[in-house]
């Protein structure tokens, strides 16, 4: 499927690229482009001798961003999975400079919407759902080999499948029989397996989610990217998050609550809080979109923004 056939809306563009609180001159990293909603508003704010830095671990959305930015002197280009965005800003010379870091969590629609890649119960497809399909282990491999408890665990963990169980035993049961080659073939024998689903959802909706949030370790990464944010941002500069998963949003907010209150030291200990060395400050509270754009949306209907800023 071409690019152009689909319709790309970014989710909470203005909140997020304010919160980001763009100078022209400043240093910009957009670490999961997409294609680009987020990256081209950042770039139109800035000014000839700003830097923004683009990162995506998917090759189709690395090819978007050539295509758009290759010519620009001021954007970096960079592929990978964000968990080595520290490696990529010191290769840089920006560790400790960057003015804003922006990430938009999970899949693009582009990785949704087309069956070639294997993330839609709606389409058939062959069963991969890595948004780098170049690395790592597909979703078929994994459900042709993975025990049924580490199956149920991860239905249950990240998709919170109440029926994660019967589903897991479906599974197994099922590939001893005929291997999961396709999208639909899973599909068929998870809606099978699920005796009671929300209203308006596909019976299979959250336990492709929890698979491909497993197969991408997305969870894992958020943890490392928050691990080493603070060193690379410049002091007041801001860290920006949008997520759509609860699992996620907990880990951003825990995260900025535990560096606002810094150190723990005991708390009979005669200290001033400034000895406890906050490393963030929170910006505002956590924002969700509008009806309008959720209406206009409907993926949109789950994220939730987040921003703080990096102290002294
Ligand atoms: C929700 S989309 C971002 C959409 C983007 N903000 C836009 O406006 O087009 C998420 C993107 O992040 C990428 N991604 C997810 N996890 C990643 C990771 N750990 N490292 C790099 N890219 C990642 C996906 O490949 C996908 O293209």
């Amino acid at each position: 499927m071409a690019d152009a056939a689909y319709t790309h809306r970014p989710v909470l563009l203005s909140e997020a690229v304010d919160a980001l609180d763009v100078r022209a001159d400043g240093i910009y990293m957009d670490l999961t482009y997409g294609r680009g909603g987020h990256a081209g508003l950042i770039a139109s704010r800035l000014g000839p001798r700003g830097r923004l830095v683009v990162m995506d671990r998917d090759p189709e959305a690395i090819a978007n961003a050539e295509l758009r930015f290759g010519d620009d002197t001021r954007v970096v280009i960079e592929r990978g999975s964000f968990v080595g965005f520290d490696v990529a800003a010191a290769a840089l010379g920006i560790t400790g400079k960057v003015n804003g870091v922006l990430v938009d969590l999970g899949v693009s629609s582009a990785q949704l919407d087309d069956p070639r890649r294997g993330f839609s119960f709606r389409q058939d497809g062959p069963l991969d759902m890595r948004m780098d399909p170049g690395t790592g282990q597909s979703a078929a491999d994994w459900l042709a080999q993975a025990p049924e408890s580490e199956i149920s665990r991860v239905l249950w963990e990240y998709g919170e499948e109440k029926h994660a169980r019967r589903m897991a035993r479906a599974i197994v049961g099922e590939r001893a029989v005929r291997p999961f080659l396709t999208t639909m073939h899973l599909q068929e024998v998870i809606a099978r397996a699920n005796p009671a689903w929300e209203q308006g959802k596909d019976p299979a909706t959250r336990a492709f989610q929890a698979i491909r949030i497993h197969i991408n370790g997305e969870l894992e990464a958020l943890g490392v990217f928050l691990d080493r944010i603070i060193d690379v941002l410049a002091p007041g500069g801001r860290l920006v998050v949008i997520s759509f998963h609860s699992l996620e949003d907990r880990m951003v907010k825990r995260f900025i609550r535990k560096q606002a209150r810094g150190d723990d030291l005991p708390p009979d200990l005669p200290v001033p809080d400034s000895a406890r060395r906050p490393r963030l400050r929170a910006i505002g509270a956590a924002m969700q979109p509008s009806q309008e754009e959720v209406q206009a949306n409907p993926r949109a209907r789950s994220a939730v923004l987040r921003v703080a800023e990096r102290l002294q």
